[in-house]
């Protein structure tokens, strides 16, 4: 649908904050997102920050990616008055109301899939905490507003302040009947889910969404060919490898495209660099053994010369 820029404005380093005014009204639950169509055709997806009473208006944040191929530059140089193509807002992240406790564990620009759930738990006299962790707290978004709406309910983990999250000690801190939703870098996300498995607390109580975009190691240019295919094709930095097989005509099976549903894994057959599992759906043991990869948000990195992989497709 049509959507209107109603205002922009820095939420942080490199993180724009935006509001969209849509010609429909929409209720925009927690966790919830929307999908914004870009230039070249693509869409992309931002988590709704907050909702407007009346659903005519949400407010998103969007992280200026080094490696943007179109998706946060376009929204970046989007000003007031600007007419976007928007979806109403989609739910794929959805908040349990109703458990003993909740931790809302977020992680850079994660906070912009959490900050409406620790404001829906707050209004309904929830007992939560909102752990926000971030590198520097310049380059955290809503910092400042969030400290103010949740008062001593949010813990400020800050690396560069030497206050950074101590993973073991979050999750053996918590009681059962605590629900944990996550969102932020992979790195926390593996940490917190080895963690949680390691304390035997139930995995339904363990809830996250990913942004399918942040890695082991920085994206690099790599080669990929599909033989039976004859298809031979290079993945720039800025996309995934499914665009990169899509751009270069093959047939590919997806649904999620961020790493969650499976439904996207292709074999490995031969790798000269290393597989940056970036996925969510892949077990450990399968990641390990490096003989397929979910392609929408997975990459293959050398450090140095350009990798290739070969791949077989269903
Ligand atoms: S499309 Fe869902 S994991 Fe890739």
């Amino acid at each position: 649908m049509y959507g209107r820029i109603t205002s922009t404005r820095p939420a942080a380093d490199g993180i724009a904050q935006i509001t969209i005014e849509t010609e429909q009204s929409h209720r925009a639950e927690p966790g919830s997102h929307i999908d914004v169509r870009i230039p070249d055709g693509t869409t992309r997806s931002y988590s709704v920050v907050s909702g407007s009473a009346d659903g005519r208006a949400v407010t998103i944040g969007v992280r200026l990616s080094p490696t943007s191929n179109g998706g946060s530059t376009f929204m970046h140089d989007l000003a007031p008055g600007d007419d976007v193509n928007v979806t109403a807002p989609l739910q794929n992240f959805p908040l349990r109301v109703g458990a003993r406790r909740y931790v809302l564990l977020a992680g850079g620009i994660g906070i912009t899939a959490i900050a409406a759930m620790a404001a829906v738990l707050r209004r309904v006299g929830a007992d939560y905490r909102l752990v926000y962790v971030g590198r520097r707290r310049s380059a955290m978004a809503f910092l400042p507003e969030l400290v103010a709406l949740h008062g001593d309910r949010i813990d400020v983990a800050v690396d560069d302040e030497g206050s950074g999250l101590d993973v073991t000690s979050l999750i053996a801190a918590l009681g059962t009947g605590t629900e944990l939703y996550m969102c932020g870098p992979i790195r926390l996300m593996d940490a917190v889910r080895r963690c949680w498995l390691d304390h035997d607390l139930p995995v339904t109580d363990l809830r996250y969404e990913t942004f399918g975009n942040s890695g082991w190691f920085d994206a690099e240019e790599f080669v990929v060919s599909i033989p039976k295919l004859d298809l031979t094709t290079t993945v720039s930095p800025g996309d995934s490898l499914l665009a990169a097989l899509e751009k270069a005509g093959a047939d590919m099976m997806f649904d999620c495209r961020k790493g969650e549903c499976g439904l996207c894994q292709v074999k490995v057959v031969a790798s000269d660099g290393t597989i940056d599992h970036r996925d969510v759906f892949l077990s450990e043991k399968q990641k390990s053994a490096d003989d397929t990869m979910c392609c929408c948000v997975s990459r293959v990195v050398s450090g140095g010369r350009r990798a290739s992989v070969t791949l077989e497709i269903p």
